[in-house]
C-alpha cells in the first residue's frame, strides 16, 4: 500500500458510523451484536488516529433521530456507550487523549451524563488529540439553539445584529474553537450527511465507501486517508491559485 504522506494529514475527521445492523443481519446475528463489534471499529480508530497525529476525531455516536429506535436498542446503545467510557479511560490518559461532545447531552439517561462528564473532566488536560462524541446530536437542531443562543445575546445587549458574521455565528455552535473537519467518512455505502455537521462541512472533502462499520478498521482508514491526500482542496480557488494545497482556517477562537 501506498505510504501517507504525514504532512498532508486532515486535522479533523469526522465520521458517520453506519452499518453495525446490516453487519449483524448478514450473519443472522440481532443488531446489539453488530453495535458490540462496531465498538472495536471505534477503539481501532481511536488507536490509529491518534498514532497518525490526527488532532481532532468526531463520532457520530447517536443522532438526534436515533431516539426513534426501539427502546431496547436505544436502552443497550446507551449501556454500551457507558461501558465504553468506563472502560477507555486509562488508554485515553496513557495517550494523551482528551474527551469532548456535542449535541443535546442533557437528553441522556443520568447515569450516561455522569460518566460522560467524568471522563470530560479527568481527560481535560490531555493535548495530544480529542474525541469528539456527537451524542444526541442533529446538525439542524445545532444551529437553531446557536441562534437562540445569539438573540438572547441581542436582548441582553452583548451583542448587535451587524455584529452577526459567519465568525460569530461558528462560536455559538457546540463547536467553538474546534476547527471544522477537512474529511468526512460514511460507512456503509449512503450517501447522505444525515443531519450530520451541517455548518461545519460546508467545505469538507466526503469519503463514503460500502464496508460497514464493525469491518472499518486501520487498512480501510488508511485507505480513506490515502484518498483524502490525493484531492485538491480549492475553498472556491481555482486550481492555478493553489500551488501548494493548504486546509481552510477554520480555527475561530
Ligand atoms: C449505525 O448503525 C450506528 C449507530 C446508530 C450507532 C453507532 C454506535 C456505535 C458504533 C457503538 C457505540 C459508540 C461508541 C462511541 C461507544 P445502524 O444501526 O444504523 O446500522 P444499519 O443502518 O445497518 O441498521
Amino acid at each position: 500500500m501506498e505510504r501517507l504522506n504525514p504532512d498532508k494529514l486532515p486535522q479533523h475527521v469526522a465520521i458517520i458510523m453506519d452499518g453495525n445492523g446490516r453487519w449483524a443481519k448478514k450473519r443472522n446475528l440481532n443488531r446489539i451484536a453488530g453495535h458490540q463489534k462496531g465498538i472495536e471499529s471505534v477503539r481501532d480508530v481511536v488507536r490509529t488516529s491518534r498514532e497518525l497525529g490526527i488532532k481532532w476525531l468526531t463520532l457520530y455516536a447517536f443522532s438526534e433521530e436515533n431516539w426513534r429506535r426501539p427502546k431496547y436498542e436505544i436502552d443497550t446503545l446507551m449501556d454500551l456507550l457507558n461501558r465504553y467510557l468506563k472502560g477507555e479511560l486509562k488508554e485515553m490518559l496513557d495517550n494523551g487523549i482528551r474527551l469532548a461532545c456535542i449535541g443535546q447531552t442533557e437528553k441522556l439517561p443520568q447515569e450516561v451524563q455522569r460518566t460522560l462528564w467524568q471522563t470530560i473532566e479527568k481527560t481535560a488536560h490531555n493535548k495530544e488529540m480529542t474525541l469528539i462524541l456527537a451524542l444526541s446530536y442533529g446538525g439542524r437542531q445545532e444551529i437553531v439553539q446557536s441562534v437562540r443562543n445569539m438573540l438572547e445575546d441581542i436582548e441582553k445587549g452583548k451583542l448587535t445584529v451587524k455584529q452577526i458574521t459567519e465568525e460569530r455565528l461558528s462560536k455559538y455552535l457546540y463547536t467553538a474553537g474546534i476547527p471544522y473537519p477537512d474529511l468526512l467518512i460514511r460507512t456503509s455505502g449512503e450517501y447522505r450527511i444525515s443531519n450530520f455537521l451541517l455548518w461545519q462541512m460546508a467545505y469538507t472533502e466526503i469519503f463514503i465507501t460500502p464496508t460497514l462499520w464493525p469491518d472499518f478498521r486501520r487498512e480501510r482508514y488508511l485507505e480513506a486517508l490515502l484518498d483524502y491526500q490525493k484531492r485538491e482542496r480549492r475553498f472556491g480557488y481555482t486550481g492555478e491559485q493553489i500551488i501548494h494545497p493548504k486546509q481552510e482556517k477554520t480555527q475561530h477562537k
